[in-house]
């Protein structure tokens, strides 16, 4: 049988992902970030979003078939970011899949980004298998989920308050480094002192679950007392001690699931699994352990729309059923598929 040719579009947020992937292998991988548009806001605004996406998509679509050196004729399926994300903007990349799939006569898949996340190892990890636990950490969403088998998902923890990448972004922004904030705190904490200030280990009840709205309260208490007192505050060792103390709730409670379930296999995937610091730590426990440590490449832990062809690949595969009724869900929950 031919290999499946996907086209993947993802427009959940702030990066327009178009991408070809041919039997699980990326042939093209184009992203437009809308970051300097959002910049002068300090923030994503949803509206300016989905104005953004619009404009660029069609030749996105273009350029991934071109460098993909693939005819349109020649997809076999489109699949689009279904949810979770801002529901103007995942509009514009699902309507325009599926007049895409409408117009070539080929499957539409509805796909869930966090899923997209997690799958995303697969690129470039043959040893990414289940059982495995992994840790999604993206600006919207950080989550433990357990894989006892492809396509099954079992939520072990998460965050009580904000997302990961939100503490990197929002602390950032507190510091003045603009946004977003999480490369922002990467780069500028490689030039400061880990150890300079300890901040709080937010650990909740539950074992796998975290908190970091205790932390930020108490870096921007940390920084007024200083200004209050006078000190000059060293800037970069502010941010590496933040960036310390995400990192370590985030190994910590990882781990703590990787122990309770035994798997032999820890993956990443999601915005913040770029983080350099928090990628050495994750190597440094998984090597411990002596087990499998699958994290995608950086470029593939960001928004980008491969790992949504990869997901929608694989939910053919899986025999999901196919639906061209399917409407984007913004609270679209892992394991929920519609
Ligand atoms: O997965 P993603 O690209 O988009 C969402 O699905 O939200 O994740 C974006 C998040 C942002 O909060 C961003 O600041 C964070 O990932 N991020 C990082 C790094 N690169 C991106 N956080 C820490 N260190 C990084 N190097
Ligand atoms: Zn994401």
């Amino acid at each position: 049988m031919a290999k499946p040719v996907v086209l993947g579009i993802e427009t959940s947020c702030d990066e327009t992902g178009l991408a070809v992937v041919v039997g699980g292998e990326i042939r093209s991988n184009v992203v437009a970030s809308q970051v300097e548009i959002h910049a002068r806001f300090g923030g994503v605004v949803p509206e300016v979003a989905a104005r953004a996406h619009v404009e660029s998509i069609k030749s996105l679509a273009h350029r991934a078939l071109a460098e993909a050196e693939v005819h349109p004729d020649d997809v076999t399926a489109v699949a689009a970011t279904q949810g979770p994300g801002l529901s103007g903007a995942l509009v514009v990349g699902f309507s325009f899949g599926k007049a895409m799939a409408w117009t070539l006569g080929v499957d539409f898949i509805g796909v869930d980004h966090m899923e997209g996340h997690l799958l995303a190892p697969m690129f470039q990890h043959e040893g990414y298998e289940p059982p495995a636990v992994v840790l999604l950490a993206s600006g919207g969403h950080s989550q433990i989920v357990h894989m006892p088998e492809w396509g099954v998902y079992n939520m072990m923890g998460g965050t009580i308050d904000d997302a990961a990448g939100e503490a990197f972004d929002k602390l950032g922004r507190f510091l003045g480094l603009g946004f977003p904030g999480g490369p922002a705190m990467d780069r500028l904490s490689s030039e400061g002192d880990p150890s300079a200030v300890q901040f709080p280990r937010a650990l909740p009840d539950s074992p796998f679950d975290f908190s970091f709205s205790g932390l930020k309260t108490s870096v921007i208490n940390w920084v007024r007392n200083s200004h209050a007192s006078g000190e000059e505050v060293p800037i970069a060792d502010v941010a590496a001690s933040v960036q310390e103390a995400i990192v370590d709730v985030l190994v910590a409670k990882t781990f703590n699931a990787v122990d309770e379930t035994g798997s032999q296999t820890v993956a990443g995937g999601g915005g913040v699994l770029a983080n350099r610091r928090l990628r050495a730590r994750m190597a440094e426990e998984a090597e411990k352990r002596n087990i499998t440590l699958a994290l995608p490449s950086p470029d593939l832990c960001t928004d980008n729309g491969a790992m949504i062809a990869l997901a929608g690949q694989l939910a053919l595969t899986w025999g999901r059923p196919v639906s061209w009724t399917g409407d984007v869900d913004a609270g679209m929950r892992l394991g929920h598929h519609h």
